[in-house]
């Protein structure tokens, strides 16, 4: 059992968790997940490390609940305890000296993005974020993804904070005025965001990755449900990645794909809540 630090809020059915476990935070890297149970007859749910803390020896986890599997998780108070946390798991990030490095996190990808920012800068990188939401009441860890960037810039979709744009908009400005310096860009968040992201990136030729932890269902390597087609090649973004080349991934595919288990998702979410309510 693994106890909960703390469970807070940070925006509309966004929660930020810390829990306790000294060995995963031992060895957790920028880009590692966890899968997590919030009890013995929950599904195993795949998170990213948002944050590591060595000396306390807890991690982070930010949760999106938007199903009946995160609600649960979300529901439980600080001073309880998850039934299963493993990890870390998947690949780590590549945390290399680039010279400068441009960040793009949409929505909840401030999650995955924070801790490879951070470890970016660390290296000696200049790390130039762009963090974009719908709307002020969605965006969240501003302080802490600007303390790690030398530039950081805010978009939201209506205005409400920031700069009224899309991510693409400031990305491109920026490539076209300083492509030449910056040798990698992030692109962390909805899928439809990645892909819209790779395709500004793709003609200036850098070095683009993008992370593919909101597609895992079990996180095991044995659903299927993160296959994801990267160039030429058939990949499993919880065993493979899951980060990848961006512009090699087959977008349409992966949007396709993603719509799948729409209705058993709708299902299991009604279930849940005629249970609780
Ligand atoms: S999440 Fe199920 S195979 Fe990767």
């Amino acid at each position: 059992m693994f106890k909960i630090i703390s469970n807070k809020e940070l925006a509309p059915n966004i929660f930020e968790m810390t829990v306790e476990h000294p060995r995963l935070a031992m060895k957790a890297q920028p880009g590692h997940f966890v899968i997590v149970m919030p009890d013995e007859s929950g599904e195993r749910i795949p998170l990213t490390i948002a944050d590591f803390d060595r000396q306390a020896g807890t991690i982070t986890l930010v949760i999106m609940a938007i199903g009946a599997s995160t609600m649960k998780l979300v529901s439980l108070q600080s001073g309880s305890s998850l039934y299963a946390l493993i990890g870390p798991l998947g690949i780590a990030s590549e945390i290399e000296n680039y010279g400068a490095v441009v960040m793009v996190a949409g929505g909840v990808g401030i999650a995955p993005v924070f801790p490879i920012a951070r470890a970016l800068k660390e290296r000696g990188n200049r790390v130039i974020s762009i963090q974009g939401a719908r709307n002020e009441s969605l965006l969240f860890w501003t302080d802490k993804l600007s303390s790690v960037s030398d530039e950081h810039i805010i978009t939201t979709d209506d205005g409400s904070a920031g700069r009224k744009a899309l991510v693409t908009e400031p990305l491109k400005e920026l490539l076209e005025n300083e492509g030449n310096k910056i040798g990698c860009a992030y692109m962390i968040g909805p899928a439809i965001m990645m892909k819209f992201c790779s395709q500004v990136v793709l003609p200036f030729g850098i070095k683009s990755i993008a992370s593919l932890n909101s597609i895992m269902i079990d996180g095991t390597g044995m659903c299927g449900g993160c296959r994801v087609k990267v160039g030429k090649e058939t990949k499993f973004t919880c065993v493979d990645g899951p980060e990848f080349n961006a512009v090699e991934i087959d977008w349409d595919l992966l949007l396709s794909r993603q719509k799948t288990y729409c209705e058993e998702e709708k299902c299991s979410l009604n279930r849940y809540k005629s249970v609780v309510s």
